[in-house]
């Protein structure tokens, strides 16, 4: 399906909880929310058949924390049944990715993983994250690599004072693993990351020349990545603030309740929910939805939009 821009959006980003068990200081700060109010299996189900009807052809299940979700393992599953998808990944912390569970998603259809790491300083992990443990998100990304959910890609957000101190040692881990870190700039959501002015990513990429550009492993990703010779992995660059994409943007998204939000930048959603039993009104109020995708987010940096990611989901 096309926007009213002739954008064509084909990737959906799908919130199955907005609870997580981290507490990144950036990202929510709220770990108390309830299940009330999340989408079941079979609900998600249904969303899915719609947006593939709709020509969405890529699904990232996202949170707050997805594997908080004891019923993971059937979503995927039953996304996976719909049939139509090219690929289902998943965007999460990794802390409670076990081998076992690692085996069994992939088993049930999941391609691979991104998982977020935004320090490789066990102290300083366990700040920001408020009260995460390093070494299990650690073991999350072996997890991930031993059963094949690859090309895996590291989310490291770098916040100034706090962890951008850390670009090289990021850099580093790429050189001597087979993964893809991706440095994200800060989006300012809410009034308090205001202060938090974003690290722009070509201050990294200045000072590691040697870099060289690699293909683009999907069509209208907003990662830049770079390689160099002898490296096991690659690194990335998404630049929201001081590169904005979103004349390439194909992605909508579903917060955990079942309301659509076209842009991550834009406050507007429309409730899907009381349509699921309706494919004929889902799917023409999606594509309506959608045809109204707005041009461009409109984060600015003293601006806040007064929810964060945790809410709409990563
Ligand atoms: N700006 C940029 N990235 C963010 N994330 C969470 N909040 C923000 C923000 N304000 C990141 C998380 C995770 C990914 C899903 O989104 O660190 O890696």
């Amino acid at each position: 399906m096309h926007d009213q821009f002739n954008r064509k959006i084909d990737y959906l980003r799908l919130a199955v909880t907005r609870r997580c068990n981290l507490n990144c200081t950036y990202c929510g700060n709220k770990n108390r929310l309830s299940v009330s109010g999340e989408l079941g299996a079979f609900e998600i189900q249904q969303l899915v058949r719609a947006f593939v009807k709709c020509g969405v052809k890529r699904l990232r299940l996202t949170g707050g924390e997805p594997l908080l979700r004891t019923d993971l393992t059937e979503i995927i599953e039953r996304a996976a049944a719909v049939g139509g998808l090219k690929e289902i990944s998943l965007t999460t912390n990794g802390t409670l990715l076990t081998q076992e569970l690692a085996f069994t998603l992939k088993e049930a259809g999941l391609a691979r993983v991104n998982i977020s790491i935004d320090s490789l300083k066990p102290l300083r992990y366990k700040e920001i994250t408020g009260g995460g443990n390093l070494d299990e998100a650690l073991a999350g990304v072996e997890a991930a690599l031993v059963s094949r959910l690859t090309p895996l890609h590291i989310n490291a957000v770098l916040l100034r004072g706090v962890n951008d101190d850390e670009a090289d040692d990021f850099i580093l881990y790429a050189r001597k693993n087979p993964v893809t870190v991706r440095f994200i700039e800060l989006m300012p959501f809410s009034q308090e990351q205001n202060c938090l002015a974003p690290v722009p990513n070509s201050q990294i990429l200045e000072r590691h020349p040697y870099l060289t550009p690699v293909k683009p492993f999907t069509r209208s990703q907003p990662s830049v990545d770079y390689s160099a010779t002898n490296w096991k992995g690659k690194v990335g660059f998404i630049s929201p603030m001081s590169d904005k994409f979103c004349d390439s943007c194909n992605r909508i998204r579903v917060l955990f309740d079942g309301r659509l939000k076209t842009c991550l930048g834009d406050e507007g959603t429309v409730d899907l929910k009381p349509l699921l039993d309706d494919e004929a009104a889902l799917t023409d109020a999606i594509k309506k939805a959608v045809h109204f995708k707005p041009p461009s987010h409109n984060f600015e940096p003293e601006c806040g939009l007064g929810y964060t990611l945790q809410e709409i989901g990563g």
